[in-house]
């Protein structure tokens, strides 16, 4: 009896809806096995209960979020030191282990002076998800292997006997993840010299396991840094020492294991970068539409080509976003807004005078800082994703990141020259006589070195500080450039035509959903992939082939026919008109008697014809804003 009193028993656990019922029972366990021992529940999570208030003798909810192991532990240990424990049992509030285990260790050690790590028959720890429990321990448990030569097989078994509490006076604890804690804790017993014991236990099966794979990887950061040593090197020593170290690991998911982990620490990398947008200069390739729309809020599809660049880098990890404004800055502030609808955050930086793509990178300076930042020019749409270019790019370590597309027409183009190792060798801007089809796509990665190119780079020709210009720089003071040959479409929407194709290309590449919003006809014939906006009406028999949008508020007269490839914008009325693999822009009105093909039409223009049409007559338009013409 008089040891018992003496005896305080710290149960840590993590309590959520799911094992919630498990870890009260845990605290009763404890209370029928050890009546007079002092019980400290240390919770986090969901507050404890009244059950579990009125069974433990203290009970401490230190959190609502978990923070890893070695706060409970350190809780606890301070507890039994201040109550002047003689022993101290420190076991998982999940039911895993049996107290009657409890109970034979302590007979079995009294009062030694030893620290009691037992060793599961059966592991249970991160068991769930698609990463492999044991595997994924073996490997935790290898950092202290490794890093000073802790021979137990099973380290981190969530029950911890110490028989003799006294030793435990200046253990310390600074570790933040969950399995660190207790590694900190096995550090603790191996640097104060305590003597091991490890006896083969039996558990329980396991009902609830709370590991997720980000809370593992996040624990392999903090013992990589907390241990020295990398889990590279500990998956190879596992892989060259594995009757050492492999315990209930399965050999082949170590290599699957590190490579799943060197991907979610490249996402952090990526998450740490900046983006930089360019929505700035005059887009005179683009009139009469820049007259009244900066070039980059083109619709296309009916949504402005910076909705689906923003969309792109929030996809791909990067949440800071600085956008170059330059004339109309105002629009494009309307159209994107502080970033919230895309859950990241968008800072305007203003450029005035439009003195080229390396001068707004130098605008971007103070927004920038030190950070690693990926570079989008606003009237750059391309298919692929961003994610394999920025992993490549993270993981280089190279100073800057291309992406090259072989184009016919390179002379338009900045242009990469590759030497027969594929190192780039020489960059030119939009150069007469091409040394190669490889185009620079509108889409750069950097490190701040650039800032030291731009620095030593002078205006080109065309009087401004090219870009194209400050990465040969890099090239010459013999920075790695890596870069990435891409095969998916790319279209920079500088022209007429090239939105045209952009938006034949966006609705191919991503069909609408046949989404219905207005109201339909019963006579009306809709084949393939059309979305109708909402109040639209499709009257009489017209005909609406897919893949097509057509905005809010429209009317489409009987007679008409819509599509393919056709964007209409908002509040339009189409009567009588055929148009097809056409742009037309909101609160236009068409009635006539030709077939419009491959046209683009700006905003509140007024179409029609005199005289009915003989045959089907083609026309092709390109009318800027508030245009009324006849056919
Ligand atoms: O599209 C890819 C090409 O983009 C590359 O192959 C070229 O090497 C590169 O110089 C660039 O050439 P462009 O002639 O197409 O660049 P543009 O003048 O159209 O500018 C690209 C975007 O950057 C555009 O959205 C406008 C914006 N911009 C441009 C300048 C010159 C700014 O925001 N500020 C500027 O000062």
């Amino acid at each position: 009896m008089e040891i018992e009193r003496k005896l305080v028993i710290g149960l840590r656990t993590y309590l959520v809806q799911g094992n919630f019922k498990e870890c009260e029972d845990q605290v009763e366990d404890a209370r029928r096995a050890f009546p007079y021992a002092f019980i400290y529940l240390a919770a986090c999570g969901l507050p404890p209960s009244e059950k579990m208030r009125a069974t433990a003798d203290e009970v401490t909810h230190y959190s609502t979020e978990p923070l890893g192991l070695g706060v409970p532990n350190k809780l606890i240990i301070e507890k039994a030191l201040a109550e002047g424990a003689l022993q101290l049992v420190i076991v998982d509030g999940d039911r895993q282990h049996f107290m009657a285990t409890v109970k034979d260790l302590l007979d079995k050690y009294g009062q030694r002076s030893v620290a009691v790590i037992p060793e599961r028959k059966k592991r249970f720890l991160f068991s769930r998800e698609e990463l492999h429990g044991p595997t994924v321990e073996d490997l935790l448990n290898g950092f202290l292997r490794l890093s000073f030569g802790c021979n137990l097989k099973d380290p981190a078994p969530g029950l911890y006997l110490f028989p003799n509490a006294r030793t435990l006076s200046g253990f310390k604890f600074n570790a933040q993840h969950s399995w660190v804690g207790d590694a900190e804790l096995v550090k603790n017993v191996f640097t104060h010299k305590l003597a091991v014991e490890s006896p083969e236990i039996s558990v329980r099966e396991k009902t609830y396991s709370i590991s997720r794979r980000d809370l593992v990887f996040n624990s392999f950061l903090e013992s990589e840094k907390f241990f020295g040593v990398t889990l590279a090197e500990v998956a190879e020593f596992i892989k060259t020492h594995p009757e050492e170290s492999l315990f209930g690991g399965n050999f082949f998911e170590i290599d699957r294991t590190v490579e799943a982990f060197g991907g979610f620490r490249s996402q952090l990398k990526i998450k740490g970068m900046k983006a930089l947008v360019l929505a700035g200069g005059k887009g005179t390739r683009l009139k009469p539409f820049t007259h009244t729309i900066q070039k980059q809020l083109f619709p296309i599809a009916n949504k402005p080509v910076l909705h689906y660049i923003i969309e792109k880098i929030v996809r791909a990890g990067i949440r800071e976003i600085g956008v170059i404004v330059g004339p109309n800055k105002d629009q494009v502030k309307n159209a994107l807004g502080d970033g919230s609808k895309w859950n990241c955050s968008i800072t305007y930086i203003d450029q005035d005078d439009p003195a080229g793509l390396a001068h707004a990178v130098l605008t971007a300076k103070d927004f920038l800082g030190e950070s690693s930042f990926l570079m989008y020019l606003g009237d750059n749409l391309l298919r692929d994703e961003l994610g394999d270019f920025l992993k490549e790019f993270v993981d280089s370590g190279f100073a800057a990141s291309l992406t090259l597309k072989r184009v016919a027409n390179p002379a338009n183009y900045g242009i990469a020259e590759i030497d027969s190792h594929g190192r780039i060798v020489r960059l030119l801007e939009k150069p007469k006589n091409p040394p190669s089809d490889l185009a620079i796509v509108g889409i750069y990665a950097f490190t701040h070195k650039i800032f030291g190119a731009i620095g030593r780079t002078k205006p080109s020709a065309r009087g401004e500080l090219e870009i194209t210009d400050a990465i040969q720089q890099l090239c010459e003071k013999k920075e790695n450039i890596n870069y990435r040959i891409i095969d998916g479409w790319w279209e920079d929407t500088g022209t007429p035509e090239s939105l045209l194709d952009a938006n034949v290309l966006i609705l191919s590449s991503a069909p609408p959903t046949p989404a219905v919003k207005g109201k339909v006809s019963k006579t009306a014939v809709v084949k393939g992939g059309v979305e109708i906006g909402e109040g639209t009406v499709i009257e009489g028999d017209c005909v609406l082939l897919g893949p097509s949008v057509i905005g809010a508020h429209c009317v489409i007269g009987s007679g008409a026919l819509i599509g393919p490839y056709s964007s209409i914008g908002d509040n339009c009325s189409i009567r009588n008109a055929q148009v097809l693999g056409s742009i037309v822009l909101e609160d236009t009105a068409i009635d006539c008697t030709k077939q419009i093909i491959f046209s683009v039409i700006g905003k509140n223009c007024r179409i029609t014809s005199d005289s009915p049409s003989k045959g089907i007559d083609k026309v092709t338009l390109r009318i800027g804003d508030d245009t009324s013409i006849k056919v």
